[in-house]
């Protein structure tokens, strides 16, 4: 009897383990948008101009590199494909006559923004 008692009481001891450890604790998911583009034009590649364009590219000349014109400029001008970034005229201008007027590094961030769309950002 004594024995059945204490089997009893380790059922229930068991049960209340395993119960209390079912209890469900929920983490909420941790939600990291990927941002849409990784190139911002106004952040990244208007710096490039005003750098090593606009000097030249200041207005008189075609395209105008200032701010308030230069992504107007460049995609109304037809300086940007799209759909083949690299045949793009500004990226041909820039591995071509223009060879020396940016770093590598900024022509393919600049190839980079056309690949993703380039975006007014
Ligand atoms: C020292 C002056 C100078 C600087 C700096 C300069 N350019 Fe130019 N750019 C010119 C001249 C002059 C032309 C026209 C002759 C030619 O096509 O090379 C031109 C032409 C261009 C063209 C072709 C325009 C057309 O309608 O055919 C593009 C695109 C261009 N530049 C982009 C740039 C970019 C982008 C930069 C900065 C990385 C830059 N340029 C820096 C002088 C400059």
């Amino acid at each position: 009897m004594k024995r059945l008692f204490y089997l009893l009481f380790a059922g229930i001891f068991a049960g209340i383990l395993l119960f209390g450890s079912c209890e469900k604790v929920v983490y909420p998911p941790v939600v990291i948008e990927p941002p849409d583009t990784a190139v911002s034009y106004s952040l990244d590649i208007q710096p490039i101009w005003n750098d090593k364009c606009v000097n030249c590219h200041g207005g008189s000349r075609d395209p105008d590199l200032r701010q308030e014109n230069s992504y107007d400029a460049l995609t109304n001008g037809g300086y940007i494909n799209t759909s083949e970034p690299e045949e793009s005229e500004l990226m041909k201008k820039l591995y071509g006559s223009h060879d020396s007027r940016a770093l590598e590094a900024e022509k393919q961030l600049i190839l980079l923004w056309i690949e993703e769309g380039a975006k007014n950002n």
